[in-house]
């Protein structure tokens, strides 16, 4: 293929990426962009084998039998992986475009081939200390926050004594180091400043994530997503790849888009996030809050029922519970008899809920819960008191009335769903236990709240029987 026909499907590939992420921002026309997103990647990689760049047999068979293992470990993941399980593989798939740049990087700096000189050598060797950077920071960064999400590590956060001096001495001494490295470099040298910035970036990103508290996960896990952006963009310097370039700056500049978004949401500081250890003060770890006063009441299936079966307004939050138990279908089942019978059924998605942005949007529409009764937070908070029941299933953090009352809670500030508002809410989960911020939810002990103890798919089931018959 030509250099000007690869240029071509280069521009084509970058339009169709756009398109996808233009599609990707509605659930309606989400299928549609990802329609996009495959076809383009599809063109830039036939484009980027077949182009001029790599030729020979040897160097096709190479990235062929590569691509071919990728491909596979890719396929079998995406088989094996469970609904609840995708943020930790996206986190993982973070992590390896940080890998990927770092070993870009030393590739490039090691190359026996390179025939730079003078200010395109400089240029070219800043390029490589910015990738080894950002790539090392990604792939720790994400190796971290995949042992958080999957549980390997404790979610509680890891302060250090005066965390944001360390931070800003970990920046300072990669600037110096970079200095290091550009100077040793002219002359032949600079291996050993370039392992040193890769050590103290790697001990950043792991810095950086420990630091997070449970509830601020989102933030984080958007951020690295916007950070493995920017490392696939620097790879694409590195290689002089204009698509990599460009998609890089778009998963990039999109990615940092959802931190701001996710960061609105929290009511968290954006700076502070970039720093780490935001949603906490001081050098302690933060307090548990405060014990909730009151008692627990527990209701039957069948009198859940009944009290739906009596309202003239429901509102259906759902949350990670829902995820883990599927129940998805059965709500769905439920809501249609309910509308059916002239009841208003909606439902409240707050920004967070589940375990990955839109988790919650993409089971409803799993399930064909029509999208126009699907709102979001802001949307539907106000509605609370004017609602007769609030059932809440499998959420737990996201309606913790806990984040306005108590300025100790660790999750104080952060927006939720006041569910507690409404004339009568229902909580579905199996126990007492805390949900992934680790906080008790005093939601459970108020006067109209009532406690459907069960796994929610079982739970759902019966409710449904009730109302059926
Ligand atoms: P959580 O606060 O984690 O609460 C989920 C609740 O579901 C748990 O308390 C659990 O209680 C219950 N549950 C689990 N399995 C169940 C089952 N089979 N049947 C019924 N209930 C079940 O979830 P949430 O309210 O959706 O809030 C999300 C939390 O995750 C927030 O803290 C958020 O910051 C964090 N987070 C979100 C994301 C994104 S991007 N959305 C990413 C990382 C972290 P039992 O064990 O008693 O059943």
């Amino acid at each position: 293929m030509s250099e000007g026909l690869v240029t071509v499907s280069y521009i084509v590939a970058t339009i169709l990426f756009i398109k996808s992420l233009g599609g990707l921002s509605n659930p309606e026309s989400s299928r549609q962009g990802n329609y996009f997103g495959i076809a383009g990647m599809a063109i830039a990689i036939l484009a980027t084998v077949l182009g001029p760049k790599i030729t020979g047999g040897g160097a096709i068979a190479t990235v062929l039998i590569a691509m071919a293992i990728g491909g596979s470990v890719g396929v079998y993941a995406a088989i094996k992986v469970k609904m609840t399980e995708m943020p930790e593989l996206v986190a993982l798939m973070h992590s390896l475009v940080g890998l990927a740049a770092v070993l870009v990087g030393y590739a490039n700096f090691i190359d026996p081939t390179s025939t730079l000189t003078g200010v395109e050598k400089t240029i070219h060797e800043v390029e490589i200390y910015i990738g080894v950077l950002i790539g090392a920071i990604t792939f720790s960064g994400s190796v971290i926050a995949f042992g958080k999400l999957s549980g390997k590590i404790s979610g509680k956060p890891v302060l250090l004594p005066a965390r944001h001096w360390l931070n800003l001495g970990l920046l300072v001494l990669a600037i110096l180091f970079g200095k290091w490295f550009l100077g040793q470099a002219e002359t032949g040298g600079g291996t050993f400043p370039l392992l040193l910035m890769t050590a103290l970036a790697l001990a950043f990103g792991v810095h950086m994530v420990m630091a997070i508290g449970g509830a601020d996960m989102p933030v984080v896990v958007s951020m690295l997503n916007s950070y493995s952006g920017w490392a696939a963009s620097a790879t694409g310097f590195m290689l002089s790849n204009d698509l990599l370039i460009v998609t890089g700056a778009l998963v990039g500049s999109s990615g940092a888009i959802l931190s701001y978004i996710m960061c609105r949401a929290m009511n968290r500081n954006f700076i502070s996030v970039i720093a780490g250890g935001f949603g906490t003060e001081g050098g302690a770890p933060v307090a548990g809050g405060q014990q909730p006063e009151g008692e627990v009441q527990p209701i039957s299936a069948e009198e859940t029922a009944e009290l739906l079966r009596e309202a003239s307004g429901v509102v259906i939050v759902p949350g990670y519970g829902m995820a883990v138990a599927q129940a998805q279908h059965t709500v769905y089942e439920i809501t249609k008899l309910l509308r059916d019978k002239g009841i208003n059924v909606r439902f409240a998605i707050h920004p967070v809920a589940g375990r990955m942005p839109g988790h919650m949007n993409v089971l409803l529409a799993e399930a064909r819960v029509p999208y126009d009764i699907v709102l979001e937070m802001d949307e539907i908070n106000e509605d609370f008191p004017e609602t007769d029941v609030a059932m809440v299933i499998g959420a737990n953090d996201i309606v913790n009335p806990g984040a306005q009352e108590d300025p100790n809670s660790p999750i104080a500030g952060m927006p939720v769903l006041e569910v507690w508002k409404a004339k009568a809410s229902i909580v579905m989960k199996r126990s007492m236990a805390s949900g992934y911020a680790g906080v008790d939810n005093p939601l459970f002990y108020k006067d109209n709240n009532r406690m459907l103890f069960g796994d929610a798919k079982k739970m759902l089931d019966e409710v449904l029987k009730h109302l059926q018959g």
